[in-house]
């Protein structure tokens, strides 16, 4: 489930424009994402763990994008430097700038301390300071933007100063418990940190997800007040609750239908729960635009693939990282494709793993095929089983269909690639290119000794190792011809099980094999083109 790779594409759901309906005006984001994360007992920032492909932290900075018409802040601070980086890469435009700042809080004080470091995010913005702030954990992936919108409307008909996201759970147990008056109203007076609470406290079974809308003007002089006795000797963003409703301002709460949205991810079981509900999210969303699963709950789709219409899925199929596939394809069981790019009207057959690699439409591939970075299999090629290609272009409607390794490879249309075929590329220092005209066929067993250009229309024949340059429409021939002796091997077997009379002779007809026989006349172009082909 914990993969190491995550996509560098952020998935944005809608296409973001500054000027898009659904952003709201003067609502600033604060994503927090400066913790270790000790639970995951991990060597990587918790936030860069990925689920279904996608670092933790883009699910916050994504939804995070899609609502905020100010200003958004990442708060980065363990492994920083690659936070931003997955950040930046995320989410820059083609301008290569990135609309989200980030801070660093340089000592993990606390998540009250973290908002504070964002400050001068907001003090220097044109449009003046923001009017209220949305602050996202970045741990909690689940979490769906209808809620926050509700949250933000909430807060606004309530006219509320603090209103937070909270959860019904079995077992609250590591969350902050939402401790409500005893009036009628209910209204939220504090959270309390589940290694703060005392035994009432414990009991409490509404828990603080972690998604806050605050007040422009509170915000900040709050969290200056903000003291870190408490058992971790923290400054807890969650105090600023306390603070507002001892003030006498309004604090409002929403509480999550479903609680799974909830999820805060702070062990790799949780990592693996949050995996398991944003698989299914993905799934669901795929169903229902018209991909056919045949068995979905095996299928795995990371969070940035697109699929096509009508496309059918097997049992076990992997769609990982940026992978875009059309309409009308078909990918059979077990097979893996990873930042790919594949047309309409493509069949995938069982068990192949492709990388980086583009697929025009119409084209059949596998079973048993490796495609890796850089290969482009053109319209109606075919690419059969055990073939492996790397940084290799197949034109349209070429075919190699058995047992090859063709690396650093242009190769023209309408050409045939025999069995086992081999570009070798390496010289062991260095790698080189093969260049195959179109209409080249090539036969069973050939090598191809690159740097080396095969003009079109040539054939070569099998067994061939081309070493020179051959111009077009020319044939190829390159191995040692064939000797016959009739009866030898009945000759040899006799002598080795003792059974001849002739055992002398034996000897001396075999000598002549080895060293007497004359070379028969050269083969003949047709006996050549008969063993070619196919
Ligand atoms: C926090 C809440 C808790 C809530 C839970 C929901 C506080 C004090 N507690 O607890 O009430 O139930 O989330 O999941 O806020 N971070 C920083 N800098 C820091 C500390 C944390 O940026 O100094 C970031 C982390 O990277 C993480 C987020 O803040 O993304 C939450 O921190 P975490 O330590 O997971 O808080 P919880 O103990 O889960
Ligand atoms: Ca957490």
């Amino acid at each position: 489930m914990n993969r190491s790779r995550a996509t560098d594409a952020l998935t944005v759901k809608k296409p973001v424009s500054s000027d898009q309906q659904g952003k709201i005006a003067g609502l600033a984001v604060v994503v927090m994402a400066a913790g270790l994360g000790k639970r995951m007992r991990s060597k990587q920032a918790k936030v860069l763990h990925p689920v279904a492909g996608q670092a933790m932290v883009l699910y916050s900075v994504g939804l995070g994008l899609r609502v905020a018409g100010g200003a958004v802040a990442v708060v980065v601070g363990h492994q920083a430097d690659l936070v931003r980086q997955v950040i930046d890469r995320a989410t820059s435009g083609k301008s290569g700038s990135s609309p989200v700042a980030i801070v660093e809080q340089r000592e993990q004080l606390g998540t009250g301390h973290a908002v504070l470091q964002s400050r001068p995010v907001f003090e220097v913005g044109a449009n003046g300071a923001p009017s209220s702030y949305l602050i996202l954990n970045g741990d909690t992936p689940l979490l769906q933007e209808t809620t926050v919108r509700e949250l933000l409307r909430v807060h606004e008909t309530a006219g509320a100063t603090v209103t937070v996201l909270t959860a019904m759970l079995e077992d609250a147990s590591g969350y902050g418990r939402v401790v409500r008056a005893k009036t009628a109203e209910r209204g939220v007076l504090r959270i309390v940190e589940d290694r703060d609470a005392d035994a009432e406290e414990q009991a409490i079974r509404e828990i603080n997800v972690g998604t806050y809308v605050v007040d422009g003007k509170f915000l900040f002089s709050a969290l200056e007040k903000l003291t870190p006795s408490n058992a971790q000797g923290e400054y807890y963003l969650t105090d600023i609750i306390h603070l507002a409703s001892g003030q006498g301002h309004r604090v409002a709460a929403v509480t999550l239908g479903n609680p799974d949205e909830g999820l805060g991810v702070n062990t790799r079981r949780q990592l693996a729960e949050a995996e398991l509900v944003v698989r299914k999210q993905i799934r669901d969303r795929w169903l229902d635009a018209g991909v056919t699963m045949v068995d979905p709950a095996s299928v795995w789709i990371d969070a940035a693939v697109t699929i096509g219409r009508d496309t059918v899925l097997y049992p076990n199929v992997m769609l990982e990282g940026a992978t875009v596939i059309g309409e009308d394809c078909v990918v059979r069981s077990s097979t893996r494709l990873t930042d790919c790019v594949v047309g309409n009207g493509v069949e995938i057959l069982d068990h192949c793993v492709f990388t980086d690699t583009r697929i025009e439409d119409g084209a059949h591939l596998g079973p048993f095929t490796h495609l890796r970075p850089g290969v482009v299999v053109r319209k109606k090629a075919k690419v059969g089983n055990f073939v492996e290609m790397k940084k290799t272009d197949l034109g349209e409607g070429s075919k190699a269909n058995h047992l090859s390794y063709l690396g650093d490879a242009k190769i023209g249309k309408g050409v045939n690639i025999g069995a086992g075929t081999i570009t070798c590329n390496y010289d062991g220092m260095q790698k080189f290119q093969t260049v195959i005209g179109d209409g080249v066929f090539l036969g069973s067993d050939t090598q191809l000794v690159a740097p080396v250009t095969v003009g079109a229309g040539a054939i070569i024949a099998a067994g061939t190792t081309v070493t020179e340059n051959v111009p077009a429409d020319a044939l190829v021939i390159g191995r040692v011809p064939q000797l016959n002796r009739a009866g030898w091997a009945a000759r040899r077997r006799a002598l080795q099980t003792g059974t001849t009379r002739e055992p002398v002779n034996v000897k001396r007809k075999t000598k002549s094999v080895r060293l007497t026989k004359k070379r028969p006349k050269a083969s003949t172009g047709r006996q050549v083109k008969k063993r070619t082909r196919g």
